[in-house]
């Protein structure tokens, strides 16, 4: 067993007793991985003017949101539905930050009514905003150019995504704003999702401060999220070097503040990092099988609920569970990990070495706190699953519980 996993938090729970009790599959959340997660995030850069928010599309329970603001984060939300979660975990409409794409006049309404700062990322959407909230203020999203990310289906900037406003419309954005009165208080970019290497993220802010130089009273600049996790855990993936890249970071913020000569406030918006790592999925093996070539493990933990590796061939670590503790051969026999939904893409994992696997044992999905119960479906009528969150005095608690099949009637009217 590689010694990253001994002490991984899968190690400190009865995987099988939770299953019974809450049913297979199961979320199970570490508290103490996502405070330290988080806490990485908000001391990256030691300065009062610079700041965390946290992207909840990769992770909305509410329970998980209290922590997040506990620990100083604020937050940006992509939708309605996303700043309605926010209030309820007690987040200040100061501290939401409405970055939407191509929304509706009352979508925008919804975050002006609770005085929401909205970052739009079109001319399009710059006019809709002037017209419904005139001398209002207004942040812009651009697109630096280039992007980066795991896979093209999450590289947000570049030439070949639809968001952000390109750097040649500033004067037209600025003409905009000054035709409705809006204020441009800040500008904020997101180039894509998961870079392990700071890089590309560097660049994209010396590309950021460049438009921001164009830009008089700004408030703020945000610089997005992005930060990546290692998911190939078994196989010596390194780290994100925040170290690294925070004394990289740091100079290129300092020098632009003292330049541009006011109280600009400096952000960064991660969404996967902070909880990514602090989830797993419980999962039960129901049948075992060899079709032609390939050996089979059907599992429970079909793409309803972990989408990421139907939709980007993502990789997880997968582990057996025996006696209360993880297993993995990276000897073992290859075999290709399947859930129960009726699809020929339900695959959780192909051609992977996984100790010998039998009906009824119990297999862990690690690195699923991100994009996994947030992208969870009720897809061929499955009940999503329950969320547990191992506390850091070591209880277990219920933070959400499964679907039931009254909850697949709740759209009805009978
Ligand atoms: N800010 C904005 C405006 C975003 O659109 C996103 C993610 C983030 C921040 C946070 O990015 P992160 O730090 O998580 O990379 N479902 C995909 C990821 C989609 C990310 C979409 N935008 C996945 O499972 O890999």
């Amino acid at each position: 067993m590689n010694h990253l996993m001994e002490n991984h938090f899968l190690n400190r729970i009865d995987a099988e007793a939770l299953l019974k009790e809450y049913g297979s599959p199961l979320y199970v959340y570490d508290e103490k991985t996502l405070r330290e997660r988080i806490r990485d995030m908000v001391n990256l850069l030691p300065y009062p003017w610079f700041g965390v928010s946290c992207s909840i599309k990769a992770n909305s329970n509410l329970h998980l949101l209290k922590i997040v603001r506990e620990e100083g984060m604020d937050a940006d939300a992509m939708s309605p539905g996303e700043i309605f979660l926010l209030e309820k975990a007690g987040f200040e409409p100061s501290q939401i930050f409405y970055v939407c794409n191509n929304v509706s006049a009352e979508e925008m309404q919804y975050a002006l009514d609770r005085n929401i700062l909205i970052s739009v990322d079109s001319l399009s959407q710059l006019e809709t905003l002037g017209r419904i909230n005139p001398d209002g203020r207004v942040a812009l999203r651009f697109n630096p150019g280039s992007g980066a990310g795991h896979h093209e289906k999450v590289v947000t900037a570049g030439k070949k995504t639809k968001f952000g406003i390109q750097e040649d419309l500033v004067e037209d954005a600025k003409a905009i704003a000054k035709k409705y009165g809006l204020r441009i208080v800040g500008i904020n970019q997101h180039i894509g999702s998961l870079f392990l290497d700071g890089k590309p993220y560097l660049e994209s802010v010396k590309a950021l401060l460049r438009i921001a130089a164009r830009f008089e009273n700004l408030e703020f600049v945000d610089f997005g999220g992005g930060f990546g996790i290692p998911y190939r855990k078994f196989h010596g993936e390194q780290r994100l070097d925040l170290k690294a890249l925070a004394e990289q970071l740091a100079p290129l913020l300092l020098e632009f503040r003292e330049k541009y000569g006011s109280d600009l406030k400096f952000r960064i918006e991660p969404g996967r990092y902070p909880f990514a790592e602090c989830g797993a999925i419980l999962g039960t093996v129901h049948a075992v099988k060899t079709n032609y070539d390939t050996k089979y493990i059907g599992t429970d933990v079909g793409f309803n609920v972990l989408m990421r590796p139907i939709l980007y061939d993502s990789y997880h670590e997968i582990v057996a569970i025996r006696g209360g503790r993880m297993v993995s051969d990276p000897d073992g026999e290859k075999v290709t990990i399947v859930g129960n939904i009726c699809e020929t893409g339900d695959i959780l994992a192909k051609d992977r070495p996984m100790p010998e696997l039998k009906e009824g044992d119990i297999i862990g999905v690690l690195d699923a706190g991100s994009y996994g119960y947030t992208m969870a479906s009720n897809y061929n009528q499955r009940l999503r699953p329950a969320e547990v969150l191992l506390t850091q005095s070591g209880d277990i608690r219920l933070i959400r519980r499964r679907d039931t099949f009254e909850d697949l009637l709740a759209g009805y009217n009978f």
